[in-house]
Order: structure tokens, then sequence, then C-alpha cells
């Protein structure tokens, strides 16, 4: 059994030397480490926390987050937010009660005395001064933002849990173990995909199917980078790379439990390491076609439309852009939510393309989405989407049936109000 180092500082944390609040965080982190076998703690670089959601937190959650924020604990590292149940600054607007409202503002208030900034987004990596660097370690729960991060920057951090993402920014550091170690980032699986793979949907399809085989291990795609352009140098406008690559993880997240995944020629590791990158006992798995992908994750009954939702993981500039040119001067006729990150809708306000949404009837959402806010007290009982995590969770946390398609399919059927295979 290896033990545990802490360094004199360490120590002293965890025996209160900075008082309750950072005394029982750092437990948390030394407990998490005592049982996945580390050796020692890693300073992060930022924290992004997840469970943030009235929702999901209620009152028990809000009550504990405040006790925290009272014993004086405080993130020393960058730290955001996941999405929650409304959008902040307009959610009387959208139907939101005060009852869900009002606790829902003060559980981010415990989060902002935390020293948390109150960016509520899955898609931290899209913010320019937010994109984590290679081989930097960090404490992120939000599974489709640990993939995005892992795979495609080459950063290093395993599914945190919101608590314990929260527990590691108060004091600096997570402890050492499976994706920050380079053994815990070698291919379990070797993936060919032998069908060819035209939309944003088609890789959340494939995410879904690959990420049942593999569960939560480490699967590298032989051949998947002829489906990519290259990603481009800066990557906050999103883009077919991007936005292709952001659907896949929160897919394979989802399905799975995929922390990481490479493509042989194209994912920073698996550029460098080549073959030395797969396990010795790497399985082998062939995808041949999305049939059954898209079969599983579209209720066939459902024809009428309430919500078309876009932005699962949030939407990028490019598919807001998208959005904007599909629907410019028409009428909608089901509601249509782009759910997408604030500072995102603000740089898309600049540029007109939310006014061309919302004249048209849709509504581009920040700080929320469809799986995290309480639709069915919004009265939405059918969903469509392009996204494959939205297929996945959406049924169970929010009640509703869900049609799944790509961007275009999902805006056909907010013109015409119905879902047309
Ligand atoms: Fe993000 Fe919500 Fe999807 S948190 S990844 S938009 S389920």
């Amino acid at each position: 059994m290896s033990t545990l180092h802490l360094t004199p500082e360490e120590r002293a944390l965890l025996n209160g030397a900075e008082g309750t609040g950072v005394q029982q965080a750092m437990e948390i982190v030394v407990t998490l480490g005592r049982i996945y076998g580390a050796t020692e703690l890693v300073p992060i670089a930022s924290a992004h926390i997840s469970g943030v959601s009235y929702k999901n937190l209620g009152d028990a959650g809000l009550e504990f987050l405040d006790r925290w924020a009272d014993e004086g604990a405080r993130s020393r590292v960058p730290a955001w937010l996941n999405p929650m149940g409304m959008e902040a600054a307009r959610w009387r607007e959208m139907g939101i009660p005060a009852d869900f409202g009002e606790p829902q503002l003060e559980v981010i208030e415990a989060f902002q005395r935390m020293g948390v900034t109150p960016e509520l987004t899955c898609t931290p990596y899209l913010l320019p001064d937010h994109i984590p660097q290679r081989g930097q370690h960090l404490a992120w729960a939000e599974s489709s933002a640990v993939v995005f991060a892992n795979s495609v920057l080459g950063a290093r951090t395993n599914r945190e849990g919101g608590p314990s993402a929260l527990a590691s920014a108060i004091v600096g550091r997570t402890a050492r173990f499976g994706y920050h170690l380079d053994e815990g980032r070698r291919a379990t699986h070797v993936v060919e995909v032998t069908c060819p793979l035209h939309s944003v949907a088609d890789f959340g399809a494939l995410g879904q199917i690959v990420g049942q085989r593999v569960g939560g291990c480490v699967p590298c795609f032989a051949d998947l980078r002829q489906w990519l352009p290259l990603l481009p140098r800066d990557i906050t406008y999103g883009g077919e790379a991007v936005d292709r690559l952001k659907t896949l993880g929160a897919s394979l997240a989802a399905y799975g439990a995929v922390a990481l995944f490479h493509i042989a020629g194209y994912t920073p590791e698996a550029v460098d390491a080549g073959e030395s990158l797969l396990r010795v006992d790497a399985r082998h798995i062939v995808v041949d076609n999305l049939k059954t992908a898209y079969e599983a994750m579209n209720d066939a009954d459902v024809l009428d439309i309430d919500l078309v939702s876009i932005g699962c993981p949030h939407a990028s500039l490019a598919e807001i852009v998208q959005v904007a040119d599909l629907v410019r001067g028409r009428r909608l006729q089901t509601q249509l939510w782009v759910t997408t990150a604030r500072r995102t809708r603000e740089a898309a306000v600049a540029e007109g393309w939310v006014q061309s949404i919302e004249s048209a009837g849709g509504r581009v959402v920040a700080d929320t989405c469809t799986v995290v806010a309480p639709l069915r007290i919004l009265g939405i009982r059918s969903v469509a989407t392009n996204a494959a995590k939205t297929a996945c969770y959406a049924p169970a946390h929010s009640g509703v049936h869900v049609r799944f398609g790509t961007l275009e399919q999902c805006l056909e059927a907010a013109l015409s109000g119905r879902w047309s295979a």
C-alpha cells in the first residue's frame, strides 16, 4: 500500500492552520488521495465545479455551501462553475418561478463568497483566459470539459465530483493519481471507424457507441482525423474541428465514463507518442455504422416538439452563427434554446447573431442548459437536439422525450413544430 506524503504546508492545512473550512477541504483531497493510492498532491492551475443547479442541490446542498463559506473556505486558484438551472439576468423572463430562482441565486452567492468566479459554462476552454495549457494539472468536474482538456489540449485532470473540485480549489491541489500520471493516459482500446462522419451529430452518435463499449477506459481512434479539419490555433471561436471534438468527448463521457481519448496523428499526446501510447493489452473495436446510436437516441413516438435545444456542450460562436443563418428572417413554431457561455453570448450579440435568432422567436440562453434547467416546471415535454449528451440525460433528468438528429433537422423541427425523419 503506497503512502501519501504531504509537505509541511499541506500538513498544516490538514491540521487546521487556516481554519475549519480549509481543513475540511484538505481532508477531502487527502482522503481521495489515500483511497486511490496517490503518493503526493500536485498543485492545480484551475478548478471547474459542477453540481451547481438548485435542481440537483436542493436546500441541503445550499446549506452545505453556505456553511463552508462561513467557515472561511476560499479558492486559491481560478475557479468557475458549470451551468445552473437558469440564466442569472433573465430567469423571470424564462418563466422560472421564484421558489426556484431565488435559492438558485443564493447558491451562486455562496460560491462567490468562496472566491469562485460566477462564470457558468461547461466549455470554459472556449474562453480566452481559461484555456488550460498542455501538461497543466487541473481539478475539473464537468465530464465533457474534462475530456476536452485531457484529450484535445493535453492538460491533466481526473473526473472530479463537484465537492472534490471545490475542495481542490480551496487547497490549490489535487491528489496525483489516474489521469495525472503517464500510465493512466495510455490507450486501452484501438477504435477503427469504417463509416463516414459528416456532422456534429454523427460524432455524438460515435461517442454513444464507443462510450458504451469502453466504459471508463481510454480509446484511441485510429483513423478519425480524415473526418476532422485541422484544429485552429485559436480554438475560442469553435468551428468544425472544435465542435465535433467537444461533442464526441461529451458523448463518450455520458454513455461511458471516458475522461480521455486519443486520435492517432491528431491529438497532442498521440502525435508525440505514436504507437507507444497503446497499452500492450489494448483491445480492438470496429465501428462500421451509426444506425444503432441514432435509433437508441430517438424516441420514435414523438412527432410534436416543444423545445429545440442546441448547445450541449455550450455552443461556440461558430455554432451560434450557423443557427442564426438557418433561422434569419423566419418564424419558429417551437421554443428554441441555444445554450452558451455568457461571454460567448455577449460576443454573439456584438455580431448581431443573437438578434437574428431572437427575432425568429428563439433564445440564446447563458448560464444554463436543458439538462439542468427545470424543464417540467416550464411545461416542456419533448425536446429535439443535435447533442448526444442531452439525448442521454434529458429523459431521466428532465422527464422529457427526445428526438436526436443533425442541426439542420433540429432547426427544421423548430420551423415546422414537428420532427420529420
Ligand atoms: Fe453542458 Fe449541460 Fe450539456 S452542462 S455538456 S450543456 S448537459
